[in-house]
């Protein structure tokens, strides 16, 4: 049997089946061929890379050229995996037709397979759009980092009982309006399980517990390459940052005495 690559239809059923689902940011080729190698669920081109890549302190100047050529890349590095573009900060909000006409240039110049975008019900319309015309939307709700200003700070959201309403009211009108899975970010668990239990679409949880149909985190932080970055909720599974360091230490230790290029590594 061809394995073929999981699309963004059938991620309801996975839900239905009990699995669990992994994403991981992806911002190039080469990372892209690594987690699609160990076997990642779905990769997502966030614009969270303004911040890890481009070193600005929020996602909101990022644009759509920036984001096409990361996806394109990560496309270029993995065949078989679902990728998720997230559709940057003024790119989807001013009209339908401008989100209609952005989603699709992602879709149409980086081959991969659907986008992201932030808010509930006001964002119904055009999520509503964009299916109807072959475009797979993922929603993101609870903390979304493109509202930061009016939000007042990256800190978990719905937490009183008129939050939580509306968060889940938000979730079940993205999926009415069609969207194929949900991004929770900084939501309380509990909130996020009552919320994951009412979709038939699956919710991938960031900061929200363990009631979410899926996990994704930020590539660079769970593998430790941004150890200033340690919030509550994330977990390093590797330290690369200190072997980063140490290699480059031991590089320029090397150089500096002549250790580096030795006989093994020259041409005669
Ligand atoms: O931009 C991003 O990386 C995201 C994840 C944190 C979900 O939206």
């Amino acid at each position: 049997m061809v394995d073929r690559p999981l699309t963004l239809p059938d991620l309801a059923t996975r839900k239905r089946d009990g699995r669990r689902l992994v994403m991981l940011t992806c911002y190039d080729a080469l990372f892209a061929r690594l987690l699609e190698g160990a076997g990642v669920d779905i990769m997502l081109v966030g614009d969270s890379l303004n911040e890890v890549l481009a070193g600005h302190r929020s996602t909101l100047s990022a644009t759509l050229d920036q984001m096409i050529y990361h996806a394109s890349s990560v496309r270029r590095g993995a065949d078989r995996t679902p990728i998720v573009v997230d559709l940057p900060f003024l790119t989807y909000q001013v009209s339908v037709e401008e989100a209609i006409r952005n989603a699709g240039r992602v879709l149409a110049e980086t081959d991969c397979h659907a986008v992201k975008l932030e808010g509930g019900a006001p964002m119904a319309d055009t999520v509503r759009a964009l299916v109807d015309r072959g475009i797979p939307v993922v929603g993101h709700l609870g903390l979304t980092p493109q509202a930061i200003n009016t939000l007042g700070g990256y800190r978990v959201q719905g937490r009183d009982a008129p939050a939580a309403k509306q968060l889940l009211d938000d979730a079940l009108a993205l999926q009415d309006a069609g969207a194929g899975a949900l991004v929770l970010e900084l939501v309380p668990r509990e909130l996020a399980t009552q919320v994951s239990r009412a979709l038939t679409i699956p919710t991938i949880g960031i900061g929200a517990g363990n009631g979410c149909d899926g996990q994704v985190l930020v590539l660079h932080d769970m593998l430790g390459l941004n150890d200033g970055f340690s919030p509550k909720f994330l977990k390093r599974y590797a330290e690369l940052a200190g072997s980063v360091r140490e290699a480059v230490a031991q590089y320029a230790a090397e150089v500096r005495t002549g250790v580096y290029p030795d006989d093994a590594h020259s041409f005669d």
